[in-house]
């Protein structure tokens, strides 16, 4: 980030803070889809759910996996129907919510024989039809087996309450190996063939999670333009020609955020420096990072070339040994009130933390518009009011 756009964030705005900004996520939305040609995408709202809004009109669909998920997508004013409830438990009264409600219908994923009759029972009961896609397990607690999905089809390809659409196949995050990709696109390409071959049933739709990988560690390297033309490759030499949807998370959100925390002291014991930063690991969490030993890519502000370089252990605030941010990491000058600007944070980082450990606030989390201003979109939150009953409060 521009130091003097983080020094007058930081005058306005408390740390520890996300920032999200509207014009790098724009910039990396339209990478995407020009690589991916005419594929659609679709955004899973799992890896940050503040940036629905901006994402409204430049993807084709919203993946929502919980009823916090769907009603942030109901606020930000997305069109019903180019969601899809997708997730492993499907609360039937969310569920009941959505079917209530007048108007259009989301799509549907099904990862068990039950949710399947949930989804069929409200669509009885609500007399509507819905569009469903089927989870193919890829070996663990999410999806569908196969013989399950063969069932499924043979029993309810022709009902009048569902359109089955297809298949949805999302098998983990950071996939960066094509041998890996190649492997699955093939078998979900013969589970095609067979179940053509044994219901007669043409999949129309494949709605496909490739694990899209994100470099978030100065030391690693990935070819990012020749993935996606190879993955384009593969999902275009599949024998069943189905329309596809390329589910993506992290891909699209991490580069549009940086995470903001202030140093707060500094010291130094048995011949190691310490940094104390007001943010910690309750609120940024990378994915891979190994006992903090690998160097993310992050600006100490403001910068101070000139002075000498230590060594120094960025720690969080929390009472634990593991709250470390980086090990070893060589800065020029650091000294307390200096920013550090975790970069390429916009995706899951905060949210996968421990947030409510020691009761310490909720971060900032600001939006930079595409005109440049910042927005609250949610004012750092004080956690231990979460303790207390509506009452004492
Ligand atoms: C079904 C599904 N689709 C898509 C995603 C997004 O994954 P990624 O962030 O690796 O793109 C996830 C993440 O957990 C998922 O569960």
């Amino acid at each position: 980030m521009k130091e003097n756009l983080v020094s007058e964030l930081c005058k306005s705005f408390p740390t520890p803070m996300y920032v999200f900004e509207e014009k790098k996520l724009a910039e990396r939305v339209s990478y995407i889809k020009s690589r991916f040609g005419g594929i659609k995408i679709c955004y899973a709202v799992k890896a940050n759910p503040f940036i629905v809004k901006l994402l409204s009109s430049s993807v084709s669909r919203f993946e929502v996996c919980s009823g916090g998920e769907y009603h942030i997508c109901n606020e930000s004013g997305i069109d019903i129907e180019k969601l899809v409830i997708s997730g492993v438990y499907k609360t039937p009264s969310v569920i009941e919510e959505i079917f209530a409600r007048d108007g259009d219908m989301p799509i549907f994923t099904a990862e068990s024989a039950r949710q399947a009759e949930l989804i069929e029972n409200l669509a009885e009961k609500y007399g509507k039809r819905v569009r469903l896609i089927l989870r193919l397990s890829s070996g663990n607690q999410f999806g569908l087996s196969e013989n399950d999905i063969i069932d499924i089809i043979r029993k309810k390809a022709d009902s009048k309450l569902f359109e089955i659409l297809g298949l949805q196949y999302y098998s983990g995050t950071q996939k960066a190996s094509l041998k890996r990709l190649k492997r699955e696109i093939t078998a979900i390409d013969d589970f095609l063939t067979r179940i053509y071959d044994e219901t007669g049933f043409t999949a129309r739709e494949l709605e496909f999670g490739p694990g899209f990988p994100v470099m978030y560690f100065s030391e690693e390297s990935f070819d990012e333009d020749n993935y996606i033309s190879e993955l384009c490759n593969m999902l275009d030499s599949m024998k069943n020609r189905t329309e596809i949807t390329i589910e993506l998370g992290r891909a699209l959100a991490a580069s549009c955020g940086s995470y903001l925390t202030k140093v707060v002291d500094t010291k130094s014991c048995r011949n190691e420096n310490y940094a104390i930063v007001d943010g910690g690991m309750h609120q940024l969490v990378y994915f891979g990072q190994s006992m903090a030993m690998r160097k993310p890519f992050l600006q100490v502000l403001p910068q101070k070339e000139e002075e000498s370089e230590s060594i120094w252990n960025i720690c969080g605030s929390l009472c634990s040994a593991n709250d470390i941010l980086v090990k070893q990491l060589p800065i020029k000058g650091l000294s307390v009130g200096d920013i550090m600007v975790f970069q390429n944070t916009g995706a899951y980082c905060m949210t996968e933390g421990i947030s409510l450990f020691l009761s310490r606030e909720l971060p900032t989390v600001l939006i930079i518009g595409a005109n440049g201003t910042a927005s609250e979109s949610r004012k750092q939150y004080e956690t231990y009011k979460l303790n207390m009953s509506d009452k004492i409060c």
